[in-house]
């Protein structure tokens, strides 16, 4: 879909570039995780109930900051290390959230021009704001769809992806904070699954999502704020995100604090408890 928002204030009537009407209703009065994230890493579109929800949570999650930070540099660190290392041309990143510079496209066409880079995510706020994920050098080629992670198919036989990837080449596919809204293990295992199955060995599955194993009160309490305010957040164990990449061979360093996997020198000098992400890489054989 094209997208290009005419400027809007929260409400429900929007209208996307070519003039279609879009009929979605951004809910502002509840905060959701894309505009809760967006606004503590320092983005602009967020509302009132995100910025009460963000300082509730940072209340209980006082590193909320420095956690989320650290996720978003794994994410540039991760697709750098793909692209460079791996020789891996082709991303679906799932739940990318608002755009963030630097944007996974960005990351990899530095390294490769030629990558190809699928985005997908349900809020209508990152459909609206998608434009900077569109941003393709001319040899690849980006696309944003908008849709559940919960329904793989939908976005394994989407247009968007049919185009912009080659299934029978390697794709790395991201889930970055986004399982930890799955409350249900078997429903993320479910989704990886269907999500792996038509992709070619060499595919690359990373995860980072939510634990409490090295701050357990502070996550504890933390998770517990994120769901009294409507948003449903599960932390996990080592065991359980192991449990994620079930088949797969894990690349070095296997699952880590979002920090220390390639630290650069900005990672390395964070403490653990201030992290309440793991973070892991795996491929297909
Ligand atoms: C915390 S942000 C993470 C953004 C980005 N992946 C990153 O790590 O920097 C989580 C994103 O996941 C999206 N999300 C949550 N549940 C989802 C679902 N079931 N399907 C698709 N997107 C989802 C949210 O809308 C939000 O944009």
């Amino acid at each position: 879909m094209t997208t290009e928002a005419e400027p809007n204030d929260g409400g429900t009537s929007v209208i996307i570039a070519d003039g279609t009407p879009l009929d979605v209703d951004l809910k502002t009065d509840v905060p959701h995780p894309a505009r809760v994230y967006d606004y503590i890493l320092g983005g602009t579109e967020n509302f009132p109930a995100d910025r009460a929800a963000a300082a509730e949570f940072s209340r209980h999650l006082p590193n909320l900051p420095t956690s989320m930070r650290a996720n978003r540099n794994f994410m540039a660190r991760v697709a750098h290390n793909l692209a460079a290392e791996h020789g891996i041309r082709q991303f679906l990143d799932i739940g990318s959230g608002l755009p963030t510079s630097p944007n996974l496209h960005e990351v990899a066409q530095r390294v490769a021009p030629e990558s190809r880079v699928v985005y997908v995510d349900r809020d209508p706020i990152v459909l609206l704001h998608a434009r900077p994920l569109l941003t393709s050098t001319p040899e690849g080629s980006t696309a944003y769809l908008d849709a559940d992670l919960s329904r793989p198919q939908e976005i394994l036989q989407s247009a968007q992806l049919q185009e912009t990837l080659d299934l029978s080449k390697p794709v790395a596919v991201s889930l970055l904070a986004v399982v930890q809204f799955i409350p249900d293990d078997a429903i993320v295992k479910n989704v990886i699954s269907e999500l792996l199955a038509p992709l070619a060995p060499g595919s690359i599955l990373a995860i980072s999502t939510v634990t409490a194993d090295f701050a357990p009160e502070e996550v504890a309490d933390g998770t517990a704020a994120y769901r009294a305010s409507g948003i449903p957040m599960v932390s996990r164990d080592l065991t359980a995100v192991a449990a994620f990449f079930g088949g797969l061979e894990l690349l070095d360093p296997g699952i880590v604090l979002v920090h220390r996997w390639h630290p650069d020198a900005e990672s390395a000098a964070i403490e653990d408890s201030h992290v309440y992400m793991y973070g892991g890489v795996a491929r297909k054989p």
